[in-house]
């Protein structure tokens, strides 16, 4: 019986099996608890012999059974750390980050740059009062030059904004001149009414920049606007002024740079000229100065608009403006940069 014992106990692979060894063998009705109870069938002189051979075979087995419980315990204990075992030494697996917006990218990009220039950074709002987007900036009611800008109104006196020339009207109202000069961008999106298609969108994005002070001139305008082109699509790119007619600078002027993905006039997206345009600017009209309780006989300045979607499009190559705004993760990925 010592023996058989033994064997189930060696045998046992689980907990159960050993709990179910130990119940048959020392259980209430176990076989040496069986042979326990039939004690008093033993003759007397044998009983104390007997009794001490069983107690010792119930310890035997009592103390297997306990050492088994144990190896079968750490044996269950090893297999689920090896199961759970982690390689430190493998590269981690990173989380899928998204990405920047290549518009917003590239408004940082130039926010940076025009920081860089001495410039503050200033927003406003995006639905605007007709005063503001209009009127203070030389485009009476009824004027036709609002035509350029096709407007979604809101009510009777507000609108979304169609540029971020408002910004910088309420800008200079509060600026006190006398402390000295205001040079400043505005970016941020601006709509106008269209039929979106690929080169046509209801909303895009501005950055507009102001420069007020005494002795502010056209060349001051001109070297900030090339310094710009060149920072933005290369140190090897050209510029040029073309006279041009917005209602709010006098003069006007637009800039071409040089075409670029293509030799000489040969490229259709310069239309075979060989000069790309990229921004509108001007000197400040007085008007504009004046509506915003300024001396235009003291102060003077320029300002020059910005399309950052234009320039996306210009310096990546986009073929569809919708791309901008529809959010398909394969697009703006091409815009990853590297951590
Ligand atoms: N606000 C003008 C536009 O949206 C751009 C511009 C700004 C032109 C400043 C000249 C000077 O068309």
């Amino acid at each position: 019986l010592r023996e058989k014992g033994l064997t189930d106990i060696k045998n046992s692979k689980t907990e159960q099996e050993l709990n179910d060894a130990r119940v048959r063998l020392l259980g209430k009705k176990g076989a040496l608890t069986e042979i326990l109870h039939s004690m008093k069938d033993v003759e007397p002189e044998r009983r104390k012999e007997v009794g001490q051979a069983v107690n010792d075979a119930r310890d035997h087995l009592a103390t297997q059974i306990a050492t088994m419980k144990q190896q079968i315990e750490t044996d269950l204990l090893n297999k689920k750390l090896a199961a759970e075992k982690v390689d430190v030494t493998l590269p981690g697996v990173r989380p899928n980050t998204g990405v920047q917006h290549v518009i917003n990218i590239m408004r940082q990009d130039l926010e940076q740059f025009f920081i860089g220039l001495g410039y503050s950074v200033i927003v406003g709002p995006e639905v605007e009062s007709d005063h503001y987007n209009f009127e203070m900036m030389n485009l009476p009611k009824d004027h036709p030059a609002r035509d350029m800008q096709d407007t979604f109104y809101v009510d009777a006196e507000h609108l979304l904004r169609t540029q971020t020339s408002p910004v910088q009207a309420r800008t200079m109202e509060q600026h006190d001149f006398e402390k000295g000069p205001l040079s400043m961008v505005s970016p941020g999106k601006v709509y106008r009414r269209d039929d979106d298609d690929a080169t046509h969108s209801h909303q895009f994005n501005q950055l507009e920049g102001l420069v007020i002070d005494k002795h502010v001139t056209m060349a001051d305008l001109k070297g900030t606007l090339e310094l710009t082109a060149k920072h933005f699509f290369g140190q090897d790119r050209q510029t040029r002024l073309r006279p041009s007619f917005f209602p709010f600078t006098e003069p006007s002027v637009e800039m071409d740079v040089s075409c670029f993905k293509c030799n000489g006039a040969g490229c259709a997206v310069c239309k075979y000229t060989g000069w790309i345009e990229v921004l509108g600017a001007g000197m400040v009209h007085p008007n504009v100065l004046e509506n915003a309780g300024v001396d235009s006989s003291v102060y003077g300045g320029f300002a020059f608009g910005i399309g950052i979607d234009r320039f996306a499009i210009l310096k990546y190559g986009v073929t569809d403006i919708r791309d901008f705004y529809t959010n398909d993760v394969r697009f703006l990925e091409q815009f990853k940069t590297e951590e």
